[in-house]
């Protein structure tokens, strides 16, 4: 069955209207515009892949029959040094972060969403697709990339480069705003006038991002994340216990216990013990990091993300905000904390709600457009509207 991304608005259009009259309207503005009206609907080809380069994670989706065959893997690569010889890439490279022998490096290419380093991130593209197609590249026809709003020129050519590089045509590597591609694979009506708003809460950069006729029409990308709790995690646990833990210590605890601080909903407080060392006698000391620590930590990227989202809505035409108070989604992994959808609702009066799958959806908008890439056509999204 195909997937239809415009159709189902239209059909519940339809459905409340009297029809007679809305078929005459139908052929009125046919020729005006002289073209067929058309609903939109990806056939699910197994040759299109969708990318989603992320800081810490590398999602990639591959439309199989009527669903998205997904895989992903740490954004990270050990290299040999002084080589260009990757020793490991995913996983296994990312529990090598920081403690690497003194021959290998451990780099993660993507800082606060950005490609630091082509090169390795060419690494983390070539792996995406080769992962992604089973081992297949050359069963591969179209790739869609999802990079930050305000990703340059040289890192999309690079993407464009990297995937060229394992036997893909540049002309066919889409790459797209990732906010966009979050808004198409969470099912927003994007094509609607009314906007949306898009709210992607990463591990180091989060993007604000209102979207009305298929196309951003105001986007914020900040250099924040969940990598930031984490880091505010081990400081608040130094400043308190004299004890410093290891940043995946730090993650753990926020994933396993976290929260963010909210009036308006009730958060059990969970308790979790972690292991570090102690700065006065530089021994191993265990200690218990609990919710509201976590949820300290967090204020700082939760405030600003508030204040992002408040600024938007301070500049925004008012013909968007009811389509922005009735289709705000929150995706990434950072959104999943306990406690964000309410504390983001109280602050910005928008009831937002948490997609089904906030780790993939922008992998999952990327496949539709890599196998539907007429999706991001002005002309199209327009005759989907009527
Ligand atoms: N259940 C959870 N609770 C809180 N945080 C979580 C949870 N699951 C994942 N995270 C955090 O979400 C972040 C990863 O999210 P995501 O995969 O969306 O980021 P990314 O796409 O790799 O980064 P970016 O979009 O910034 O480039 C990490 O900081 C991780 O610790
Ligand atoms: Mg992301």
């Amino acid at each position: 069955m195909p997937l239809k991304i415009f159709g189902r608005k239209k059909k519940e259009k339809e459905e409340d209207k009297n029809m007679a009259e809305e078929e005459e309207r139908e052929e009125e503005r046919e020729e005006e515009h002289e073209i067929e009206p058309e609903e939109i609907s990806i056939e699910f080809t197994e040759n299109s892949l969708g990318i989603d380069l992320g800081t810490m994670n590398t999602v990639v989706a591959r439309p199989m029959e009527e669903e998205f065959k997904i895989k992903q893997f740490p954004s990270v690569v050990a290299v040999k040094k002084g080589t260009n010889k990757v020793l490991a890439i995913g996983e296994e490279a990312r529990k090598m972060l920081g403690r690497t022998p003194e021959d290998i490096i451990a780099v993660r290419p993507l800082r606060h969403g950005v490609i630091e380093s082509v090169e390795y991130a060419k690494f983390i593209v070539q792996h995406a697709i080769e992962v992604g197609s089973d081992n297949d590249p050359s069963s591969i026809e179209r790739v869609a990339v999802g990079v930050p709003g305000d990703a340059t020129e040289v890192e999309r050519e690079a993407i464009k480069e990297a995937t060229a590089e394992v036997g893909i045509s540049k002309d066919n590597v889409i790459v797209i705003n990732e906010a966009l591609a979050a808004a198409i694979g969470s099912g927003l009506p994007i094509a609607e006038p009314d906007g949306t708003m898009i709210v992607d809460a990463g591990a180091g950069s989060t993007d604000v991002a209102v979207i009305s006729l298929g196309g951003i029409t105001d986007q914020e990308t900040m250099r924040i994340g969940g990598d930031d709790i984490d880091r505010n995690i081990v400081e608040l646990v130094e400043e308190e216990y004299n004890v410093r833990i290891g940043i995946h210590e730090a993650e753990k605890a926020k994933i396993e216990v976290g929260m963010v601080f909210t009036e308006t909903e009730d958060i059990e407080v969970k308790e979790i013990e972690v292991i570090g060392k102690d700065m006065t006698t530089n021994k191993p000391k265990q200690i218990t990091i609990d919710s509201e620590l976590v949820a300290r930590a967090a204020e700082p990227v939760v405030q600003d993300i508030v204040r992002a989202i408040n600024r938007i809505l301070d500049r925004i035409p008012s013909e968007l905000v009811s389509g922005i108070y009735e289709n705000t989604v929150l995706v990434g992994g950072t959104s999943m904390m306990r406690g964000f959808r309410a504390r983001i609702e109280e602050e910005t009066d928008i009831p937002a709600r948490l997609a089904d799958d906030p780790l993939t959806v922008v992998a999952k908008g990327a496949a539709i457009v890599a196998a539907e890439p007429r999706t991001l056509e002005p002309e199209v999204r327009l005759r989907a509207l009527r």
